[in-house]
């Protein structure tokens, strides 16, 4: 039993996935689940991270669901506001169509797409300009673990933002830890080692925000329904961001479960 009070947060990130009939489909799974046995919202938040194109459509089917499903979008410009940018979608496209919730950071958008600090520092700004709440990732490659600089790195990724974060935004932010080699590997950090990282970064938080004793650090990389409980016990893991088993409505659901008993 963990004996936090914050509320433990679970999302599903999609990533590019799935083609729109399977992603309509997993959604109705997942509500039926919940409408067999529900997951109060007290115990834990659920978000699920589509593909831009399907955000409206998800949410209005998330809406439908028996208890408050977010609906998070996977990125956001860093251009602000409305113009000629073409293929960009901002943080205010975002709020205007009730998406309050976006991921920054994620570590294929940091190696894939070119996003540098630089740009996540705008995609932040104007993320909580805009009123959305960001889910921050960080998490450090397997060589600088095996070079014993992972504590390092990670706790770097949040002084990269700490600039551009005024006071009062800290509260909007949830913080995502993936170390990177456990994505999609099917390699999970062990639930010691996420623990250990975890009260690093809520030190770190704290030293930073007066909110950082109450902001979620979630946990991503290879979680399932398998191992959830066991992180869930764990006092600083407070939810996870799912990749892969998000994709299942099953498993996602264990993995909510899971969170929510943890309370
Ligand atoms: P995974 O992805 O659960 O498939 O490892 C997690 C993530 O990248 O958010």
């Amino acid at each position: 039993m963990s004996s936090s009070t914050i509320t433990p947060w679970v999302v599903g990130n999609w990533k590019l996935n799935p083609m729109r009939a399977d992603a309509l489909q997993l959604i109705e799974e997942f509500k039926a689940l919940l409408q067999q046995q529900s997951i109060s919202p007290e115990h834990c938040h659920i978000g699920v991270a589509p593909t831009a194109i399907a955000l409206t459509e998800v949410k209005a089917q998330l809406d439908d669901a028996n208890r408050k499903i977010y609906t998070v979008a996977q990125d956001v410009s860093r251009i602000a506001g409305t113009g000629a940018y073409t293929g960009e979608v901002s943080a205010e496209l975002l709020k205007d169509s009730q998406i309050e919730f976006v991921l920054i950071g994620h570590s294929e958008r940091r190696e894939l797409f070119g996003d540098n600090v630089e740009i996540l520092k705008a995609k932040l700004q104007n993320a909580l300009s805009a009123g959305l709440t960001v889910i921050y990732c960080i998490g450090e490659s397997l060589e600088q673990r095996e070079q014993g600089a992972a504590e390092q790195v990670v706790l770097q990724q949040i002084c990269d933002i700490a600039a551009v974060v005024k006071a009062e935004q800290w509260q909007n932010i949830v913080v995502a830890y993936e170390p990177i080699w456990a994505i999609g590997t099917g390699k999970t950090a062990s639930p010691a080692d996420v623990q250990a990282m975890h009260a690093k970064i809520r030190e770190g938080l704290k030293q930073i925000t007066a909110f950082g004793a109450d902001m979620a650090i979630l946990y991503g990389g290879s979680v399932k329904a398998e191992n959830a409980v066991e992180l869930a016990a764990c006092p600083d893991i407070n939810g996870a961001l799912v990749g892969g088993a998000s994709l299942n409505a099953e498993s996602f659901y264990q993995i909510a479960k899971a969170f929510a008993q943890s309370k």
